[in-house]
């Protein structure tokens, strides 16, 4: 079965480096799967935990603008309908690596009114992610991508936590939105990042609070110095840790989502 799974939360909480993990034991397992991976965090940094060098023009942002240009100076083909052209520039954006595809985003607010421009990507992104088995997606730690509504068909939301009273808070009106909005997914993970084991029960409890079925306690990650290395010294996120105590708990927390 198809899966969209989305990593939601506030900035800074371990969205990116979660989502990498998960990345890393799909890899690991190796069933065949086809994986797409977007970043659509406008610091686009999953390039960055994996070392992979992103230039803007190669994002979808950097091919937005070049469009949002040629449409300005009525340099477009005239043959060729709008929608086609960004079809295109998303393909082109497609970075494939060893066992998995990644899209990444980049900038894509600009200045002015380009409805068109993001109703057509998001149409793409939706059909793009039906060529892969799994779509794995980074987003930004603002909401405003919910009230867009396109989490429509993201089967698992993670919205990733760490122990402080923000990244809860950031938690809950994500929950608020969701319900308010009625977005529908499958599933709702809560993942406590780099949690204490005497703190973790104040997260049990405000998940139990909110008495929904479709709400889980995903699990917790502890603070890991090595990922702390990998960051700072720039590795590569992918290859380190596969004996890391980080990385087992990940594997398996996110065995539950699989
Ligand atoms: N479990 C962890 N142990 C140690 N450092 C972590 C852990 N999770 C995240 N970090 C570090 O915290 C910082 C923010 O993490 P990141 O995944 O980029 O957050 P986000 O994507 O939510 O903004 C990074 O420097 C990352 O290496
Ligand atoms: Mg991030």
């Amino acid at each position: 079965m198809k899966k969209i799974i989305a990593f939601s939360g506030k900035g800074g909480v371990g969205k990116t480096t979660a989502l990498v993990l998960l990345l890393k034991y799909l890899i690991e397992i190796k069933k065949d799967q086809d994986i797409l991976v977007i970043d659509s965090d406008p610091d686009a940094n999953i390039a960055d935990v994996i070392n992979e060098e992103v230039k803007f023009k190669d994002t979808i942002g950097g091919k937005m603008k070049d469009l949002k240009e040629k449409i300005q100076k009525r340099q477009l083909p005239l043959d060729m309908p709008k929608n086609q052209i960004i079809e295109g520039d998303v393909y082109r954006c497609l970075i494939e690596m060893d066992s998995f595809d990644l899209l990444e985003m980049g900038r894509t607010e600009g200045e002015g009114c380009y409805c068109f421009i993001n109703s057509v990507l998001k149409n793409v992104i939706d059909t793009l992610s039906k060529n892969y088995d799994i779509t794995l997606l980074d987003s930004p730690a603002g909401l405003e991508h919910f009230a867009r509504k396109t989490g429509r068909d993201v089967t698992d939301l993670v919205i990733v936590t760490d122990p402080s009273k923000m990244g809860i808070h950031t938690m809950k009106r994500i929950l608020e939105i969701t319900k308010e909005l009625e977005l529908k997914f499958e599933n709702i993970w809560i993942l406590g990042n780099r949690f204490p084991e005497n703190v973790r029960d104040i997260l049990e409890k405000e998940v139990e609070e909110f008495k929904d079925e479709n709400i889980h306690l995903l699990g917790f990650i502890s603070n890991d110095d090595d990922i702390s290395r990998i960051n700072l010294t720039g590795g590569n996120l992918l290859e380190a840790l596969s004996d890391n105590p980080a990385y087992q708990q990940a594997k398996d927390i996110f065995a539950k989502i699989l």
